[in-house]
């Protein structure tokens, strides 16, 4: 049995899978409501939290089960140095009492991986085909990787200011919908009716797809979020009268139609580059209807096969983990010693 600890951010997760992939326990606190007065993660109580969650939920854990866990992996970053050594501390702890190899991985690296994390009543072999194409949006990443093997991503772009999750949820604030914005401004946008089947919007608000003539594989969202304020203050930032509630749904899908484009242009312009025949899209932003009817339309048309990872797997949780470190000793990768490391890019 491998089971997994992640604390990278604001999800205290504790998770055991089986040598096949399927998931015998898997736990997860989420610290939502605890940073939702803030309009935002508090790094610090983020810690705090999981230093105090990360033994009881431990606890939870059929004891049998536990006799059971071979292999240990905790998340080692990236991610918030405190949250990080939360888990990295309380996990060396673990593995010394079980007697079994501890593994620093890659919370990126996880995200990736989600998308063949197999279904428990659908559970076959999974072959990975290498190299692939992997698009990470979360709160904190946009990143665009050439995934080479298990143990070897390619960084081909990321953004170059705010991350896709990061947008929608300084949105969200702008327009009095609360933190975190993506699902909630997800279901306002489905109040308008004229945006087809893969997310084209027809409507009055133009929006500048971001990046569109960069010349590279980057992102950039604040220069969006700044077209969307303006849009809001009715063409003027300075302005105090805003649009009212009732176009808030016109102007969402106008941007969310506006960021599926901005990513899958991206995604296009790699395939030129780097022929795949697949892509993956993982994190939390990925659990958006919009952006997947989008990427699995021009992966119809392509004959590309497009991955997401179940919407479950897509926001931070540990059994992401757990199925990494099934692959790592699936393919015999040895553990090496590891400190937490907050800026751990496995592309760089
Ligand atoms: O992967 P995740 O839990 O956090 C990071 O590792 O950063 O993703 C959280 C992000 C938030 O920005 C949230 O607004 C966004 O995922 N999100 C969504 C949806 N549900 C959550 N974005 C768009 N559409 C959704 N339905
Ligand atoms: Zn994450």
């Amino acid at each position: 049995m491998y089971a997994a600890i992640e604390t990278s951010f604001d999800e205290t997760g504790i998770a055991i899978c089986d040598p096949e992939g399927r998931m015998a326990a898997s736990l997860l606190a989420s610290q939502v409501e605890r940073h939702k007065p803030y309009g935002g993660c508090v790094p610090e109580l983020a810690a705090r939290t999981h230093l105090s969650d990360l033994p009881q939920m431990w606890r939870q854990l059929p004891p049998e089960l536990v006799q059971q866990v071979t292999h240990l992996g905790v998340t080692s970053g990236p991610g918030l140095p405190g949250c990080l050594l939360a888990g990295v501390n309380f996990a060396r702890g673990v593995a010394r009492a079980l007697r079994v190899p501890l593994f620093g991985l890659n919370h990126l690296a996880g995200h990736v991986f989600s998308a063949f994390i197999p279904e428990n009543s659908d559970y076959r072999v999974v072959t990975i085909p290498y190299p692939h194409l992997a698009l990470l949006v979360s709160g904190g990443h946009t990143e665009l990787f050439l995934v080479k093997s298990l143990t070897a991503m390619e960084l081909l772009g990321q953004t170059r200011d705010d991350a896709v999750g990061e947008l929608l949820d300084k949105i969200s604030a702008l327009l009095g919908y609360g933190y975190p914005g993506g699902a909630v401004l997800e279901l306002k946008a489905r109040e308008y009716p004229d945006i087809s089947d893969d997310a084209r919007y027809r409507g009055e608000f133009k929006l500048p797809v971001p990046m569109r003539d960069s010349g590279d594989l980057n992102f950039s969202y604040s220069g969006l979020k700044t077209a969307v304020l303006r849009e809001i203050r009715r063409g003027d930032l300075a302005s105090d009268t805003v649009i009212d509630a009732g176009q808030h749904p016109s102007l969402l899908a106008a941007l969310f139609s506006v960021v599926a484009e901005s990513l899958w242009i991206k995604v296009a312009a790699a395939l030129e580059q780097y022929p795949a025949e697949l892509v993956t899209v993982s994190g939390g932003v990925a659990i958006n209807g919009f952006i997947r009817a989008r990427f699995a339309a021009e992966g119809r048309a392509r004959g590309l096969e497009v991955r997401f990872p179940q919407p479950r797997h897509c926001l931070d949780n540990a059994e992401m983990i757990a199925w990494l470190l099934k692959l790592y000793v699936e393919a015999n990768v040895a553990p090496v010693p590891f400190d937490a490391h907050s800026n751990w890019n496995p592309g760089l």
